[in-house]
Formats: C-alpha cells, structure tokens, sequence
C-alpha cells in the first residue's frame, strides 16, 4: 500500500512532456487536449527500478499495482458531455480515480473555482493529469494560476476519507460541488472503498452531488453501474441520511450510463 500524498506539479516540466497531442472532441465548441501516454514511452520515463515498469508493458490492469490510469477511458468522454448541460463555474470539483482527467479538465475550461484530482498512482498524475490540465489553460489564464487553484492526491480510495480529514485546514480541501468519476466501477472488491470516499466527501459538501460514468456491467470483472447502484444504495451518509441514486444519462445502446448519487438531508 502506499502513502497518501499530495503531488506538487512541476511547472517547468509541464509543457515539455515527450507523448504526442492528441484532441478529443466533447461539443462543437469544447475540445480537450490530452497527451498519449504511449506504454514504451512511459516505460523509459519511469524506468526499470519503478514498480510499475514491468505492469504497464504488459497489461492494463494489476489489481493494486496499476488500476489503468494511463489509458484514457472512454467513461470519461461521456461524462464530460453530460458536464456540458450542468453551472460548473465558479464550482468546486473533485475527480476520483482521474488518470487523463478529462472530466475534471472539462470543469476547469467551464470556469470550476477549484478542482482536485485523485489517482492511485502517483506516476499517472505527474505523467497524464498533471501535464494534460497544463495542455488545457483557459484563454488568458497563466498555467500558474490554473495551478494554484488544483491540488492532486495520490491516495487508494480506502486511505483517503482520513487523508481528507486530516487536511481539511488545507485551502481548497471541503465542500465540493461535484464528485466525479469515471470508468471505476469496474471490480466489485473496490465498492467498499470507493463508496466509503464518495459518501464522506458528499457528507461534507451539502450541496454535492457525485457523477459516475461506467459501463452497466463489466463482463469478465464482475462489476458496473447496475451493481454499483445497488451497493451504495444500501449505504448510509454520516449522518445517517439515505443514499440516493439514479441514473441521469444512458448511452444510445444502453450499455453505459451515468450515475448521479446524492444525500437525501
Ligand atoms: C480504468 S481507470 C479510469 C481512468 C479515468 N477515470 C478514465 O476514465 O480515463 C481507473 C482509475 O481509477 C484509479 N483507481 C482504481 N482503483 C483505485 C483505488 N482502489 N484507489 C484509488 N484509485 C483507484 C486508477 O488509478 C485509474 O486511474
């Protein structure tokens, strides 16, 4: 297990990252730049003493080593044209499990007041997260100031609710808007933990709404939406206020949704 940790961006390294561009189209008027964190590439990065090395050459998934972060996952498109219908300016945003982030990126170009990003890996933020809000300023904004109001948590979901609160003093950390996801519901072993974080940070943010994208099931892994829904359901905020959760958007074949969960208060 690792350490819970913030990752502070490197600012003269952002903008000289080795991935080619590549831009992924989300309205006729949103597109959003994110790097191709090819495998081979990442691999002479990272180099052979990192653990991740001999994983992300071979497979996308190691259940605890590598959770996928430096594929960008098709969940997360959908999500961000959904975000496209909703005020996200002046909002607080919190992305779960963010890898390429395109969600919480989609909120920072839609005018997000402040924006933190989790992964599990502290390798796929330095090397896809990081660079990939640093592709997608704002006109006029300074990559410092797109910077100064994100904050990025390598963390696995069972460590963060007390990683959260023994933060909260830090600028940015409580009351989020939205709580995002995508493309996490994929194994059933990390239900627990990622609904245990999604409730903790809805029971802080009165407001808050979480908005998980996925497919309706995973077939081979064992998980999905339609699984995940039934399980944070049965849960109970801090407070003891029922779970709510419904699905707001279906893609046209109806194998991918998003899911909206929210405290009844
Ligand atoms: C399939 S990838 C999806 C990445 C991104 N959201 C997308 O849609 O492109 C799953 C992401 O969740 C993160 N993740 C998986 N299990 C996790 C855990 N137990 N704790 C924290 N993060 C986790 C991974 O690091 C990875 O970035």
């Amino acid at each position: 297990m690792f350490t819970p940790q913030f990752v502070q961006p490197n600012l003269q390294s952002v903008g000289d990252s080795t991935f080619p561009v590549t831009s992924v189209s989300i309205s006729p008027a949103i597109s959003i730049r994110r790097y191709r964190t090819q495998p081979q590439q990442v691999l002479s990065i990272l180099g052979d003493e990192s653990a991740l090395a001999p994983v992300v050459a071979s497979t996308e998934i190691e259940p605890g080593v590598y959770e996928g972060g430096f594929t960008c996952w098709q969940g997360s498109e959908a999500l961000c044209r959904y975000l496209t219908t909703l005020p996200i300016a002046g909002k607080r945003v919190i992305e779960l499990g963010c890898g390429h982030a395109l969600p919480g990126i989609q909120c920072s170009l839609m005018g997000a007041s402040k924006l933190v990003f989790q992964d599990f890996n502290e390798e796929v933020l330095r090397l896809a997260t990081i660079p990939n809000l640093a592709l997608n300023a704002r006109p006029g904004q300074s990559t410092a100031s797109l910077f100064d109001d994100a904050l990025f948590i390598a963390s696995s979901w069972a460590d963060l609710p007390a990683f959260l609160q023994a933060n909260a003093d830090v600028p940015h950390l409580s009351q989020y808007d939205y709580i995002l996801a995508a493309e996490v519901v994929y194994r059933e072993s990390n239900f627990e933990s990622l609904a245990q974080s999604i409730i903790s940070l809805l029971s802080v943010s009165p407001d808050g709404q979480a908005l998980v994208s996925g497919r309706v099931t995973y077939f081979g892994v064992g998980g999905g939406t339609d699984a995940f829904s039934a399980f944070i359901s049965s849960k109970v905020g801090g407070n003891g206020e029922k779970v709510l959760c419904e699905e707001v958007s279906v893609s046209e074949n109806l194998d991918e949704n998003i899911l909206k969960i929210t405290l009844q208060r």
